[in-house]
């Protein structure tokens, strides 16, 4: 592993946070690595929700089967496609917003947090039980969302390269 990409083999899940708030100033840094996500034809379909409300985290964990971590923050990562930049998102918005959510969860590495990507897309269920809690309207698509906070786990760097994965020149 070259130390050069240390950030991108330190990113691991994390599921233990400390009871620790992360500062409005970390929130809005990850947030402009999220913005900082090549997107198709630089459409931008992204939009974010951060919560921080305790209550709020509180009804999110009830129903999120894969998402009971006491994390502080989350974010959700949505795709508003009435603001997209392009066209093209309508068929690129889960790349894009993906894009945005590797981003985030490097930056957060960075920042000495620890995150985790709680899947919502495709699970129709998932999905409406996270736009009910967070009040978002129907027509905006919820990708997923990151669970951000100070890490109470450790997770070794890795990479999980594996050659019999790899094909040159062709398959
Ligand atoms: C699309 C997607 C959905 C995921 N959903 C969840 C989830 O709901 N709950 C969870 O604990 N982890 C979730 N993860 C995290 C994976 O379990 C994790 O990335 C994987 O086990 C590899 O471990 P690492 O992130 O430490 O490298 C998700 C990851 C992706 C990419």
């Amino acid at each position: 592993m070259d130390p050069r990409l240390d950030l991108i083999y330190k990113r691991r899940s994390i599921r233990a946070f400390q009871d620790r708030p992360v500062e409005k100033e970390n929130l809005t840094e990850l947030l402009k690595a999220g913005m900082a996500a090549p997107s198709a034809s630089n459409g931008q379909p992204w939009e974010f929700i951060v919560v921080t409300d305790p209550d709020r985290l509180t009804q999110l964990r009830e129903v999120l089967v894969h998402g009971k971590y006491n994390a502080p923050a989350a974010i959700a990562v949505l795709a508003n496609l009435s603001i997209a930049k392009k066209e093209s998102s309508t068929r690129f918005w889960v790349q894009d917003c993906s894009a945005a959510v590797e981003n985030i969860l490097i930056a957060a590495t960075g920042l000495g947090l620890g995150s985790v990507w709680i899947g919502a897309h495709p699970k129709e269920e998932v999905t409406k039980q996270i736009q009910d809690i967070l009040k978002i309207p129907a027509d905006i698509h919820v990708l997923s969302l990151i669970y951000v906070g100070y890490p109470a786990e450790e997770q070794p760097a890795r990479t999980q390269y594996e050659e019999i994965r790899v094909h040159w020149q062709k398959y």
